[in-house]
């Protein structure tokens, strides 16, 4: 694991960015994973200032992202799939065909995961995963306990997942109490990840990733076994390394 080191917020979403572009133009058929949450914010801003600026075209670029709340429809305000449309792919010219969200709403939801791995397959495998970091050390949605052979699958959040996320929502109730997610295996099979990690709040977690012992317990361990994964984080995550 390589841990890149920035001073600030801004300096991270400007790195991730520079490494989202630079992987885009160089391939002819890009495919990307993206992750909701608050740390990505910064970097669909940049992203969508380089594609104003013709820096960069998403024409050819496909995208699957980690998870989506069960039970909420598209449109629904807090769906990731309401998120991505509005912070991200209606400004920066990428056909609709060519993002994908798990759908929480399909009446099958196993039948749906098995699927999306089936469309991930068929897109060549993620070349670029851009994963941010649960307090509790989840990716996508796994949670502690979730087996790191485990593919896309529906899963139960867990209570402090919920509190966290709660913000976004008009009360604690209204937040789903599941969600479909990538596995642990899924996200593994990328070719390159980003972990991004920004805030004091995220620095025990971080002292996790990259000191702790490998465990399921705390899935995002991990990554200290995939052979490329960058760490982009801030000053302030980075306090008690
Ligand atoms: C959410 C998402 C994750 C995200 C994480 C951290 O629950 N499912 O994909 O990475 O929690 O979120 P944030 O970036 O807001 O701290």
């Amino acid at each position: 694991m390589e841990l890149m080191k920035v001073r600030n917020y801004g300096e991270l979403s400007e790195r991730v960015g520079e490494m989202v572009i630079e992987k885009v133009n160089a391939l002819e058929k890009p495919v990307l994973g993206l992750a909701t949450g608050s740390t990505p914010e910064g970097l669909y801003e940049y992203l969508i200032n380089q594609y104003k600026a013709e820096k960069v075209s998403f024409e050819h670029v496909v995208t699957f992202n980690l998870d989506e709340y069960v039970g909420l429809e598209k449109e629904d305000i807090n769906s990731y799939n309401y998120y991505m449309n509005e912070k991200l792919f209606k400004h920066i010219g990428i056909p609709a065909h060519q993002t994908y969200l798990p759908n929480g709403n399909a009446l099958d939801l196993n039948e749906e995961a098995i699927n999306y791995e089936k469309r991930i397959k068929q897109a060549g495998n993620i070349d670029l995963q851009i994963l941010g970091l649960g307090l509790n050390g989840h990716i996508g949605f796994n949670e502690p306990g979730t087996p790191f052979t485990s593919r896309t699958h529906i899963v139960q959040l867990d209570e402090s997942t919920r509190q966290a996320n709660a913000r976004f929502f008009i009360s604690l109730d209204e937040v789903p109490t599941q969600a479909i997610t990538m596995g642990i295996e899924t996200i593994m099979e990328s070719e390159q990840i980003v972990l991004l990690v920004s805030g004091e709040g995220k620095a025990g977690a971080l002292k996790r990733v990259v000191n702790g012992e490998v465990s399921e317990e705390f899935p995002a361990s991990i990554l200290q076994k995939h052979n490329n994964v960058i760490i982009i984080a801030d000053e302030a995550a980075c306090k008690l390394l």
